[in-house]
């Protein structure tokens, strides 16, 4: 049966303290870090524009104005780089106003990601959306979105994406537990952990950043208790779904996972976040011509 609703809208959490990076993130949200010179938040925006989702609902914390003014227009600075005639600056100002509509739903207290999702539903009502979370970006070169969006349209129910990543890291993420389908690169969720001990890892297989849920995915999280860190978990709420359908008991529609081989860019801790900074110069035409020669310099020099 093909599920024919339209995926439209993305629901982007960014309401995070952003501990790890304190003090730079005393007065500056997380997401408006830049990876070479775009906050992390553009790259995610872009990604769904990409895929084809122009109506984008940042679920935001507190001091986060700052997001809010990067993706409007901002005339007098516009003005100025315009009677300069520096239309190359003048473009990067405008190009985050020109990505999507971009709205903005206040979380009030920071109760976890299963709640952070859970005050979109409003705002998305009765139709499949996709989750982006802003820590992790993704290669613009793997279309993973828009498989993702495909396999909703195939499987129905939710979606997620998945990596496998070597066993003695799989705490730090959801695991899941599967079994193929007639598809090479997707599979049946039948069971998922948030943040298992090692030992009790499902899979070598973790959940990344990237969902498209049912909107079933509400009613569900309004029912999910407190799970990992006494935080309300999308994770456990998915969880829900996967086991309600492979039982056969409910019918939210089951969960399926696009398996990713991509490149993924953690930028939700220090060490990932130089790298994936160092990654991203690399891959810039405009400065790898300066920027790697004196990288290989530097990288030999080096004790
Ligand atoms: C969240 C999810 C987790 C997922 C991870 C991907 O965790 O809860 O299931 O694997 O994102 O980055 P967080 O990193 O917010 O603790």
């Amino acid at each position: 049966m093909a599920h024919t609703g339209a995926v439209t809208k993305a629901v982007v959490p960014v309401a995070g303290l952003g501990t790890r990076f304190l003090p730079a993130t005393k007065a500056t949200p997380k997401v408006m870090m830049p990876i070479v010179d775009k906050p992390a938040i553009q790259y995610v925006v872009e990604e769904a524009a990409g895929a084809g989702l122009e109506d984008v609902l940042l679920i935001t914390g507190d001091n986060q104005e700052s997001i809010a003014e990067h993706f409007s227009r901002a005339y007098e600075l516009e003005k100025a780089l315009s009677a300069k005639g520096n239309d190359r600056a003048l473009n990067a100002v405008r190009a985050p106003t020109q990505l999507a509509e971009v709205s903005y739903v206040r979380q009030d207290s920071p109760r976890g990601l299963g709640h952070a999702v859970l005050c979109a539903a409003d705002h998305v009502g009765n139709e499949p959306f996709a989750v982006l979370l802003g820590d992790d970006l993704i290669s613009a070169d793997d279309d993973l979105l828009g498989r993702m969006i495909a396999a909703r349209q195939r499987y129905g129910g939710s979606i997620i994406a998945l990596m496998e990543v070597p066993a003695d890291q799989t705490s730090a993420y959801g695991v899941a537990a599967f079994k193929p389908t007639d598809d090479a690169d997707i599979v049946a969720i039948t069971d998922l952990v948030e943040k298992p001990e090692t030992s009790e890892a499902p899979s070598n297989w973790i959940v990344i950043g990237r969902y498209v849920c049912d909107p079933a995915i509400f009613s569900v999280l309004r029912e999910t208790p407190p799970g990992r860190g006494g935080e309300i978990q999308l994770t456990d709420a998915l969880r829900t779904l996967a086991v309600a359908d492979r039982d056969a008991c409910a019918d939210g529609g089951g969960v399926h996972g696009v398996l990713f081989r991509g490149r993924r860019f953690d930028t939700g801790n220090k060490q990932d976040f130089l790298r994936t900074t160092v990654e991203f110069a690399c891959a810039r035409p405009d400065l790898a011509a300066d920027f790697v020669p004196w990288l290989r310099e530097y990288v030999s020099a080096l004790k």
